[in-house]
C-alpha cells in the first residue's frame, strides 16, 4: 500500500487527553502526559492517534467549545509540546490526527465577540442571528442537542443566535464565504504543523437552512433515533434543516482540496444525521470528499449480529467506493463492553472485550478505538455531586451524561488514582479500574491489553482484513459471519457474540479448502466438516476457496 492510503484499514487510537495522563501533575492529564506515554502507544500495534481538543477553550464542553484555533489551552501545555509530540510520534511510526470543530466556536472566541456586539461589525454575519418572532420567541423551533432550544437571546444585539449545542457553542454561519475560508484557514495552520490528519467533528451540521424553516415532528414510535432517545426532546423532531444541507458537499470538497495539497493527510468525518449511512456515503464517495466517516450506528445500544450485518450491509450498498471508520466506543458514549456486555451479563468478561475489538477491527473499513477499550474498562458510575459534563448536569437523573467513560485511565493498580495523577483528578477513578490497569494486565499474556496487542499485528499479516471486500454469510442469532476477499486472498471470519455456546452450519462451499488459523490469540472455534462450534465469545479465522 503506497504511503497516501496508510488510512485505509488503519486502527486510531483516540487519546482523550484530559484523562491519558497528568504529566505536571494539576489533576488534568495533558500534551506532555501523551508524550511521557508514547511507548505504551505504540505497544499497541496502532497506526495513528486521534487527539480530542487541546485547543484554547473556557472548557463548557471540555475542549469542544474553541476560542482559539491556533493556540493551545495552557491546562493542556503549548505549541512547542505539540510540535514535540508530532516528531515524537512520527519517530515511533505513528500518525497524529487531530480534532477540528467546525461548525461551531465558543462564545469566547474573538469572532463572536465581535460578532454580537451590533449588526454592522466586521463579523455580523459570521454566526447565525435572527428576529425574535412577533411575540418574542425564537424564530423557529430548532433545538439543542444538550436541551432546550437552540436560540439563545443576545441583548446587545437584540437578536437570537442559534447554538445546535450548548449556548456557549455558537453555530458559524457557513454561508457566509468569509467564514467558510477563516476556517479552512485555521485548518491549514494544523497542516503546516505537520499533522497527518482531522476528525472533522459534528461536520453535518456546518450549514443550516438560510430559511430557517421549522423542523417537522417526529411520531412517537419513531424516536428511538440514533443516541438520542425520547429523554431527550431532540429525538421528538425530524433534523431536516439545522444540519446536513446540500451546500455542506461543497464544504466538504473544499477541505479535501485544502488536504490533497498535503499528500498522505486524511480527513475523517463524524457523522450523524436522520440517516447517517446514507450521509456517509455521500460525503466519502469518489476522491473529491472525505477520505472516511463515522456513524453512531454502532454507538447504539443494539449487540446482535443482526443488527451489525444490516448495519454494514446497508452502508456496503450504499457507498460503493467510499471507505467506512468503524466505531463502538467514544467519549461521547457509554462504554462498550457496559453497553453491549449488559445484555449477556459480560460487563466484566475479558473474553467479551478481546472478541470486541477482533470483531469491529475484521470488518471493511477502518477502526477508531477509544482509550481504555484495550484494557476492557466498564463505564465509572459517577456521583450527582461530581459529574463535569453539562449534558449530564442537564438531564440527570434519566441520563447522566458523558463523564461515565472519560474518567482517567489507570497506570498502576496500587497507585494513588491508579498512577494518572497525584492530585485530585477532575474526574474520579473507580475503585474497579484498578484492577484493571494497565500495569496490572502488562505480565498477563492472556489479558485484554495482551490480546488486543497481539491482535493488531496479527490482522496486518492478512491483506484480506486491512482492505477486503465484505460478503456476509447467512447465519442465526448470535453468531457473526462474514468472508473478506482481497485479490487472492480470502478469509472466512465468525464471532459468537453471547456467553454460551453455539453451532453454526456452514455451507459446503466454505469449508470443503478451510484451513483454520489459530494464532490470533483469541477465544477458537473448531469446524469439524460442515459444523462450527464457538465456545462463549469466540472468534474462527480460516482461509478459504
Ligand atoms: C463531540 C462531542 C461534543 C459535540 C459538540 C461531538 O460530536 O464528539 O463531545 O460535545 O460534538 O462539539
Amino acid at each position: 500500500m503506497s504511503e497516501p492510503m496508510w488510512w485505509r484499514g488503519a486502527v486510531i487510537y483516540q487519546v482523550y487527553p484530559r484523562s491519558f495522563y497528568d504529566a505536571n501533575q494539576d489533576g488534568v492529564g495533558d500534551i506532555q502526559g501523551i508524550i511521557a506515554k508514547l511507548d505504551y502507544i505504540a505497544s499497541l500495534g496502532i497506526d495513528a492517534i486521534w487527539v480530542s481538543p487541546f485547543f484554547k477553550s473556557p472548557m463548557k464542553d471540555f475542549g469542544y467549545d474553541i476560542s482559539d484555533y491556533r493556540d493551545i489551552d495552557p491546562l493542556f501545555g503549548n505549541l512547542a509540546d505539540f510540535d514535540e509530540l508530532v516528531a515524537k510520534a512520527h519517530q515511533k511510526g505513528i500518525k497524529i490526527m487531530i480534532d477540528q470543530v467546525l461548525s461551531h466556536t465558543s462564545d469566547q472566541h474573538a469572532w463572536f465577540l465581535e460578532s454580537r456586539e451590533d449588526k454592522t461589525n466586521d463579523k455580523a454575519d459570521w454566526y447565525v442571528w435572527a428576529d425574535a418572532k412577533e411575540d418574542g420567541t425564537p424564530p423557529n423551533n430548532w433545538l439543542s442537542i444538550f436541551g432546550g432550544v437552540a436560540w439563545q437571546w443576545e441583548p446587545r444585539r437584540q437578536q437570537y443566535y442559534l447554538h445546535n449545542f450548548l449556548s456557549s457553542q455558537p453555530d458559524l454561519n457557513f454561508h457566509n464565504p468569509e467564514v467558510r475560508q477563516a476556517v479552512l484557514d485555521n485548518v491549514e495552520f494544523w497542516l503546516k504543523r505537520g499533522v497527518d490528519g482531522f476528525r472533522l467533528d459534528a461536520i453535518n451540521f456546518c450549514f443550516h437552512d438560510a430559511q430557517l424553516r421549522d423542523n417537522p415532528s417526529k411520531p412517537k414510535e419513531l424516536r428511538q433515533s440514533i443516541g438520542f432517545d425520547e429523554k431527550n426532546p431532540y429525538a421528538y423532531q425530524y433534523h431536516y434543516f439545522n444540519n446536513t444541507q446540500d451546500e455542506n458537499l461543497g464544504f466538504i470538497e473544499d477541505i479535501r482540496s485544502l488536504l490533497n495539497q498535503y499528500p498522505g493527510t486524511v480527513a475523517l468525518g463524524e457523522i450523524s444525521s436522520e440517516d447517517s449511512l446514507k450521509t456517509m456515503s455521500e460525503y466519502t464517495q469518489g476522491n473529491g470528499r472525505l477520505h472516511m466517516g463515522y456513524s453512531f450506528d454502532l454507538l447504539t445500544e443494539d449487540f446482535t449480529a443482526g443488527y451489525i450485518r444490516q448495519v454494514a450491509t446497508s452502508l456496503e450498498e450504499r457507498v460503493s467506493d467510499g471507505w467506512p471508520c468503524w466505531s463502538v466506543s467514544n467519549h461521547d458514549v457509554q462504554r462498550v463492553i457496559t453497553r453491549w456486555g449488559k445484555s449477556q451479563n459480560a460487563e466484566h468478561t475479558p473474553d467479551l472485550a478481546k472478541m470486541l475489538f477482533a470483531l469491529i477491527s475484521s470488518m471493511r473499513g477502518s477502526v477508531c478505538t477509544y482509550q481504555g477499550e484495550e484494557l476492557g474498562l466498564t463505564e465509572a458510575d459517577i456521583a450527582y455531586e461530581d459529574l463535569q459534563d453539562p449534558y449530564g448536569i442537564t438531564f440527570w437523573p434519566q441520563f447522566k451524561g458523558r463523564d461515565g467513560c472519560r474518567t482517567p485511565h489507570p497506570w498502576q493498580r496500587d497507585a494513588v488514582n491508579a498512577g494518572f495523577s497525584s492530585v485530585k483528578p477532575w474526574l474520579p477513578v473507580p475503585a474497579e479500574h484498578h484492577g484493571k490497569s494497565v500495569e496490572s494486565q502488562e505480565h498477563n499474556k492472556d489479558s485484554v491489553l495482551n490480546s488486543f496487542r497481539h491482535f493488531t499485528r496479527w490482522r496486518k499479516e492478512f491483506p484480506a482484513l486491512m482492505y477486503g471486500d465484505i460478503e456476509f454469510v447467512d447465519s442465526q442469532e448470535p453468531v457473526l459471519a462474514f468472508v473478506r476477499t482481497y485479490q487472492e486472498q480470502r478469509l472466512l471470519v465468525c464471532f459468537n457474540l453471547s456467553a454460551s455456546k453455539q453451532s453454526l452450519q456452514l455451507p459446503t462451499e466454505l469449508t470443503a479448502d478451510a484451513t483454520a488459523l489459530t494464532n490470533h490469540g483469541l477465544i477458537s472455534a473448531t469446524l469439524t466438516g460442515e459444523s462450527l462450534t464457538l465456545p462463549a465469545f469466540a472468534c474462527f479465522f480460516a482461509t478459504v476457496k
